[in-house]
């Protein structure tokens, strides 16, 4: 089918329409799928998920010529298969707690290149992380710092460690997800002072080693001046610290953040064009204060597997309230994805079966939870024959979506299915109602 009569939907590379008016992703039928694994299913596109790896590495690589590293957000989507991706691309990456350290190095994954987040690691959590030998603890307050340094002492070793910063940047993106203002729970205020305290503090540790810092400025920024800004005042406070305290740090960690198209009015980011921007300024910038340049990381998650992930459903009912609106239901919602209840996030939404036809119909899709909040997307264009067994595709799936899951009312999380190379695998199974019932005594 002429792709150009679909330029408002097919916005990832790896869509296309077949002959029959099937939406293909990754070169597959969707409704082959749809009938190989059943509804709801998350599909994950394995060879995108890597060549945005590659992409990311060879940007550094060009950007830093060999003094970058690229670590993978783990918790926008987080199971075996996917450190197992990590560690074959040569990724590093970044985790969050127990079951994501855990899962990783079931995985095989070398953990020397983790780096350890949360604002609240327990004592519990470090030992476990120190067990597994992660190679960063990014810590975000002195309580913490105090525990790496005592549990570091009684294994006598010297954990590395990074400061997380608060740069004070507001990077315009939803309240949820704003992480680098100065008004944050995450970090240590740079504007504040306390930064710098906090900086002071951890030198005088001795069974620490402070490498560096870390900020993140939010997620889904498509400002790349954003970047710059923070690389900035990062920057000066690597050159502030050599002055006052002779510290140079070795690693200046950018956090992630970079937007994705979730529908066709996003606009979409040149990586590769953005990272190496960033790479001159920190060059020039560098020299310019007289400081060592840092090995710079980014830690992406959103831009490496959003839209290397759809969500296909099942309609249950189109439902006309005369006078209203349509509510079209499928057998999933926000127990899959939470993102548009939580933030009203924006989403593309397709008649995987029917894209041939014309659009005459608009619907609310909704989820299947007895919650009037659980709605998927508004006002979206569906055609006027939409019926009960046809497949919808929720497109740019990849992130946020398996890992913030839930199993409200008891409803089994779907599988997540990799497709590589013209197959598909099953990554995670499908839960099943046993699945549900087996923690209860
Ligand atoms: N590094 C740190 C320290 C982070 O906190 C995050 C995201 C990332 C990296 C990755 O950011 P990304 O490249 O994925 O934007 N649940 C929200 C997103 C929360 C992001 C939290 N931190 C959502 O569904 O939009």
């Amino acid at each position: 089918m002429d792709t150009r009569n679909f330029r408002n939907d097919l916005i990832c590379e790896n869509l296309s329409v077949n002959e029959a008016g099937h939406l293909c992703f990754a070169g597959q039928d969707t409704g082959d799928l749809a009938k190989q694994f059943g509804t709801p299913v998350y599909l994950m596109d394995e060879d995108l998920i890597r060549a945005r790896c590659r992409a990311y590495l060879s940007a550094v690589e060009n950007a830093f010529g060999g003094r970058g590293r690229v670590l993978y957000a783990s918790k926008a989507a987080s199971y075996k298969r996917l450190y197992e991706i990590m560690r074959e691309e040569n990724m590093g990456i970044d985790v969050v707690s127990q079951g994501e350290i855990y899962t990783a190095v079931r995985a095989g994954f070398p953990m020397q290149n983790a780096f350890f987040h949360s604002n609240n690691k327990t004592d519990d959590d470090i030992r476990a992380a120190m067990d597994a030998g992660v190679g960063y603890f990014v810590a975000d307050n002195t309580e913490e710092l105090l525990a790496i340094d005592r549990e570091a002492a009684s294994r006598g070793i010297r954990q590395n460690v990074l400061l997380r910063l608060t740069p004070g940047i507001d990077p315009h993106t939803y309240e949820a997800v704003a992480t680098g203002k100065v008004d944050s729970k995450f970090g240590f205020a740079i504007p504040t002072g306390q930064a710098e305290t906090a900086t002071a503090f951890a030198l005088s540790l001795k069974n620490t080693a402070l490498c560096g810092f870390h900020s993140h400025v939010g997620s889904q920024v498509f400002d790349a001046e954003v970047f710059l800004r923070a690389a900035n005042i990062m920057l000066r406070f690597i050159a502030q610290s050599k002055a006052k305290f002779g510290f140079e740090a070795q690693i200046l960690n950018l956090g992630g953040g970079f937007g994705v198209p979730y529908t066709a009015r996003n606009p979409k980011l040149d990586i590769a064009k953005n990272i190496g921007e960033v790479g001159e300024f920190i060059v020039r910038l560098s020299a310019e204060l007289g400081i060592a340049q840092p090995e710079v990381c980014f830690e992406p998650g959103r831009s490496i597997v959003a839209d290397a992930g759809i969500t296909l459903y099942t309609v249950g009912s189109v439902k006309e309230i005369t006078g209203y609106r349509t509510y079209v239901s499928v057998d999933g919602g926000m127990t899959d994805n939470i993102r548009y209840a939580l933030y009203g996030a924006s989403y593309t939404i397709l008649p995987a079966l029917k894209m041939g036809e014309p659009r005459n119909l608009t619907a609310d899709v909704a989820g299947r939870c007895c919650e009037s909040g659980d709605i998927l997307q508004k006002n979206v264009p569906l055609p006027r024959s939409t019926a009960r067994g046809d497949l919808l595709a929720c497109l740019t799936t990849g992130a946020y979506h398996y890992s913030m899951a839930s199993n409200y009312n008891r409803i089994p999380r779907p599988p997540v299915v990799m497709l590589r190379g013209g197959k598909a695998s099953v990554a995670v199974r499908r839960e099943t109602v046993d699945d549900l019932i087996a923690l209860d005594i």
